[in-house]
């Protein structure tokens, strides 16, 4: 059976991750835990791109064996990962044999094939994207790198091999048409599509003076380059090309998370290098936008970012999950400040949804005894407010689409504090009054429902609640609360 394959970038193993990186690999792993959650099969992989001149670099400046230096960085990652959570299924380092393997198939497979050919390479180069530009781009960049404004290099007349790319302009045209959800989200598609209308360039896939990356087998002279070399990956973890029952487990991957910035080497140079090996394509290349700081783009090289571990100072690795998704839709950009992460914490975590749990964990306590209801009826608006939130999310998060599926989610929550208040469950209970069962056993629900439908936003969070609720159900569902159990409590959930 085709399990579900999502995938984050691999995070260059030159500098400290920052907030950014571990925005896509968050967003990945609660994607992994959503599917999960219904009992389908995924597979999620992350990893690091270890090669390449300016890895090479960081590591000479560090005074350190490259090796070495990579090793500590991928361990660093790893760390780094399981603070956040991250529940990946395998973590791929392109240094490793099993993708040098890979990597040095596809390239003889594609020379064999005509689609790898050889030539001179000379022109500019940004050591800081390992990216080849035109001449062109650079003089409308003022002579720097078009992408990232850096001072550009000159490679000087290299020997070297060639990607027939210019040969699938079409076919990759025909792919987006026929695939719209391929270019996700819609408004990054237009520039991808003109970039490939205009015409496409063959691009240089190996380099003469890089000693730091996967030997050409036809020219050990030679290392491959670095995007060539890391685009791979997600079918080296695949196990492509002799672990063939595993392959067709998982390929073609269901969507790559990327950021926006390096959409263009998934939407193009990817599908194109597949299109030459007679694989299928991704279904999805989704390119999420970027935190800034003051209108720049948090990077390493602007000297301004954030890591996940200053955040956590102040607040659980959780919030800082919640956030990320929570604060701006997938696709945008957005500023980050620790005021607005204190202000959602406060807002929608203690407030809305602790207060939520505060107030039917005491109610439970002193009308119940500490249990759910021994009898009564759910009701149904609420109940139907559940299976909304249960079919629309699905969807939500099925098209990546996270922030809407929390604003739902969020909905029910305040749904919920809002029926505390129109049904004053302590005049019921005065009164003596019959209905306070049904009350309370919808609001125990809305209890374990939420937190069921949160633990793959924040799972350490649920793990709280589920303590609280005295064990988990398994998944959402609605009307799913069993009467007359016992309901421990628990600290607050969100201290102020
Ligand atoms: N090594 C390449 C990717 C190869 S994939 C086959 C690379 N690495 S990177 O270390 O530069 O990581 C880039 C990724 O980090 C972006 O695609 C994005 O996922 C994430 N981000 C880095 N800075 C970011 C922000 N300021 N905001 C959001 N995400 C950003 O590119």
């Amino acid at each position: 059976m085709k399990k579900i394959y999502i995938t984050t970038p691999l995070y260059y193993a030159n500098a400290e991750l920052h907030i950014g990186h571990a925005y896509s690999t968050v967003a990945a792993d609660v994607l992994k835990r959503w599917h999960k959650m219904f009992g389908r099969e995924v597979f999620f992989l992350t990893g690091m791109d270890e090669h390449g001149e300016k890895i090479y670099g960081s590591a000479r400046a560090a005074g350190m064996d490259v090796q070495n230096w990579v090793d500590t960085m991928a361990e660093k990652a790893k760390k780094l990962w399981k603070f956040l959570n991250i529940s990946y299924d395998d973590f791929i380092r392109t240094t490793e044999a099993r993708h040098t393997k890979t990597v040095q198939f596809v390239f003889s497979r594609l020379l064999e094939k005509g689609d790898v050919y050889r030539g001179v390479y000379e022109g500019p180069y940004c050591v800081s994207c390992e990216s080849f530009y035109t001449e062109n781009q650079v003089r409308s960049a003022g002579g720097n790198c078009p992408d990232c404004g850096r001072p550009i290099t000159e490679i000087k007349r290299e020997d070297s091999f060639f990607f027939r790319l210019s040969k699938y302009g079409r076919d990759l045209l025909e792919y987006y048409e026929k695939n719209p959800e391929f270019l996700s989200p819609g408004d990054k598609a237009n520039k991808t599509i003109d970039t490939v209308r205009r015409g496409l360039n063959d691009l240089c896939i190996t380099r003469q003076t890089v000693k730091w990356g996967i030997p050409l087998p036809a020219d050990p002279s030679k290392t491959i380059y670095v995007w060539f070399d890391a685009l791979i990956n997600y079918i080296t973890a695949a196990g492509y090309p002799s672990d063939r029952e595993n392959f067709s487990s998982l390929w073609p991957a269901d969507c790559h998370i990327v950021g926006k910035e390096i959409f263009h080497f998934h939407t193009v140079i990817w599908p194109a290098i597949l299109m030459a090996l007679g694989l299928p394509l991704p279904k999805k290349v989704f390119g999420h936008g970027w935190w800034t700081l003051k209108s720049d783009k948090i990077s390493k090289s602007r000297g301004n970012i954030v890591t996940p571990y200053e955040v956590c100072e102040e607040f659980p690795a959780d919030v800082l999950r919640f956030f990320f998704l929570r604060e701006m839709p997938f696709g945008s950009d957005g500023a980050f400040s620790m005021d607005r992460v204190r202000e959602r914490y406060n807002s929608d975590l203690a407030n809305s949804l602790g207060n939520l749990f505060q107030r039917v964990e005491k109610m439970l306590k002193k009308y119940f005894g500490s249990k759910t209801p021994p009898a009564g009826e759910f009701v149904s608006a609420i109940i139907e407010k559940e299976r909304e939130v249960l079919n629309q999310t699905d969807k939500f998060m099925s098209e990546i689409n996270f922030y809407s599926a929390l604003t739902k989610i969020w909905k029910l929550i305040d749904e919920a504090n809002r029926f505390v208040e129109e049904t004053k469950p302590w005049v019921l209970f005065r009164e003596k009054n019959e209905k306070l069962n049904n009350v309370m056993l919808t609001l125990a629900d809305v209890l374990f429902f939420t937190a069921e439908i949160l633990s793959p936003f924040m799972p350490g969070v649920s793990e709280k609640m589920f303590g609280h609720l005295g064990g988990r159900l398994g998944k959402p569902s609605p009307a799913a609360a069993p009467k007359n159990r016992e309901i421990p409590g628990g600290k607050v959930l969100f201290p102020k």
